[in-house]
This record gives C-alpha cells, structure tokens and sequence, in this order.
C-alpha cells in the first residue's frame, strides 16, 4: 500500500485529516514535525531561533529520507516540505501527494492563536501568508492532488482522500 503524503500550507488542517486517516486506515500516522522535534531534542520555535531554519531544513530533509523508505503510513509533512525537490521525489516514490490549500484568511484564522509557528509570528501574519504562499504555489503544485480546505471540515477533507485513494490502489 502506498503512503498517503500530506503537504499543503500551515493551517491548512494537515494533522487533523491524518489522525482521521490513520484511525480510520489503521495505517500508523508519522509527523515531520515530531520527528524533528525528537531528532533535534527541541521545538521547532527553539530549532528556528536558536539554529536557524536553514538547519531545520536540513533536519527536515534527513527526516524525509528516513520515512520514504515506509510503506504503508500516513505522512503529515510540514507546510515547507515542498520547497527542496528532493523531498518531493523522495515521498512520491511510496506515496501519493495530497496537498491541502486554503485561503489566507482562513489560514490566519486558524493559525493566530497557535504561537508555535515561527514563519507566522510576524507583524503581519496574513501579510506573511499571501507572501510564502505566492512563492511556494508553483512547489505545492507538485501534488498529485490538491483539496481546498477553506469550507469543509477535516471528516469531509478525509473522506474525499478515501475516495481518492480507493480509486487509486
Ligand atoms: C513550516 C511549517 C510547519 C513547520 C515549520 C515550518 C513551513 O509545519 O514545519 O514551522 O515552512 O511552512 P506545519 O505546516 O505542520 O505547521
């Protein structure tokens, strides 16, 4: 079975739909962004201040090479996962891509009271958003699918991915 790999930007309710998933799949769920945390042994605020991002970068990339071997599981990728290539390839070789969009303000919306996002922890958070989504559409155009998120809740994000899967495998 391949993976299901979501991608998409912050907010755009990526862990939500992959708990639904793996519950649902029994599939086991991996998060880039956890297995950074473990890897580095702190937060990703901390690994942004402290080491700066192109580090976290690198981290992100080594994580992503460790579970493109899986099979089988349920990927929650960090909204950035997309901007190296490599990682693209990487995942697409077990996993079908599925990237969730939103609109800006619903990503702020959403977003704005969850500190822990240092890219959003600006003066202008939607600002911000419009702007790292304008450089990172033709990236996340890489997916095999995408799904607007902005209007649905996560039950009907994840049942459209089961819809999808089913015609895929
Ligand atoms: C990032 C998204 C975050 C996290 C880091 C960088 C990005 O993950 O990896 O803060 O570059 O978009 P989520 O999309 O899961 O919030």
């Amino acid at each position: 079975m391949k993976n299901i790999v979501l991608v998409g930007f912050m907010g755009t309710g990526k862990t939500m739909v992959s708990k639904l998933l793996s519950t649902h799949l029994k599939k086991q769920r991996l998060c880039l962004d956890d297995m950074i945390e473990w890897k580095v042994g702190k937060p990703i605020t901390r690994i942004f201040e402290e080491d700066g991002e192109p580090y976290f970068r690198k981290m992100e990339s080594e994580v992503v090479k460790t579970v493109s071997h899986d099979k089988n599981s349920v990927i929650d990728a960090g909204g950035g996962v997309v901007i190296n290539e490599n990682n693209i390839r990487r995942l697409k070789e077990h996993g079908i891509i599925i990237c969730l969009a939103a609109r800006p303000e619903v990503i702020y919306e959403r977003t704005k009271a969850d500190t822990r996002r240092p890219l959003l922890n600006k003066p202008d958070p939607v600002a911000s958003i419009r702007d790292i989504l304008d450089k990172r559409k033709e990236y996340y155009k890489r997916a095999d699918y995408t799904i607007d998120t902005s209007d649905i809740s996560p039950e009907e994000v994840a049942a459209k991915i089961l819809e999808i899967m089913e015609h895929k495998i």
